[in-house]
């Protein structure tokens, strides 16, 4: 079968409610099913805000958001929320077990699954940790835990749900560099078949996609893969010497 999870942006412009310039103008790309889209580029680029058109955090002033084809527009939210995982850039947990949060976005999901996870989400050694492994409390925000930690467990509730297309807004910035290189490469091999967009802010997370767009004041300023960006585009290597 075909693999699914193709994110299309025609042309994008948007702008925030109420705000008078677009945040966004003119995007286009494809990301394809097991593939990996990076987008980088400095503070206030836009990042953010093009990741949160595609679960419809917001809708576009003009141009279109197509996932498979069809316009997530025309997608009802439980299909766009079972098909799309978004790791937000600041992660939130529930108060309630470690458990009760790996299930949000898919409560049948075996424990097995839950580790399996974990795992790939370099988190397991974490919860092993306590004795209360997954029955172990996290308070309200997930403030009892670590920024790193909270991201870990916020990939891994991603991973649950099994999507098409995978999200990460900056997801692997509180890891050191070792820990964001494990779980990359475990993540390649969990997600083959998905769509893989990442935001990054260390080139070191995204040399090795498929491809890398500069995002630059809400434009694709510059496109490629790392190679090619080091030969091109000034604004990538200013990210690279920064
Ligand atoms: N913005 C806004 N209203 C919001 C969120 C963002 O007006 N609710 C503006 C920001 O002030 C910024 C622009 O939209 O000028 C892009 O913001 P964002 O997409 O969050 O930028 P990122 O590239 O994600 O920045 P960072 O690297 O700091 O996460
Ligand atoms: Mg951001």
């Amino acid at each position: 079968a075909e693999k699914k999870g193709r994110v299309e942006f025609r042309d994008v412009t948007f702008k925030y409610p109420g705000a008078e310039a677009p945040v966004l103008s003119n995007i286009s790309f494809t990301a394809e099913p097991g593939k990996t889209l990076a987008i980088i580029g400095s503070t206030g680029a836009g990042k953010t805000t093009l990741v949160s058109l595609l679960p419809r955090l917001y809708d576009v002033a003009s141009g279109d958001v197509l996932l498979d084809g069809v316009p997530v527009t025309k997608m009802d939210a439980s299909e766009i929320t079972s098909r799309v995982s978004a790791v937000p850039q600041k992660p939130y947990l529930f108060s309630g077990t470690i458990e009760h949060n790996l299930r949000f976005g898919k409560p049948d999901a075996t424990d097995d699954e839950l580790w399996d996870a974990l795992e790939t989400a370099q988190a397991k050694g974490f919860v092993e940790e306590k004795s209360s492994g997954l029955n172990r409390r996290i308070a309200q925000g997930g403030t009892n835990v670590s920024g790193g930690q909270r991201q870990r467990l916020s990939i891994a509730r991603a991973l649950v749900t099994k999507p098409n297309v995978y999200l990460f807004d900056d997801s692997f910035s509180a890891l050191d560099v070792a820990t964001d290189a494990r779980l990359r490469k475990a993540l390649k091999a969990k997600t083959r078949d998905a769509t893989v967009i990442i935001v990054a802010q260390r080139v070191s997370t995204i040399a090795d996609a498929d491809e890398i767009l500069v995002l630059d004041n809400g434009r694709i300023v510059d496109r490629g893969t790392h190679d090619e960006l080091l030969e091109t585009s000034p604004t990538y290597q200013e990210i690279v010497e920064s």
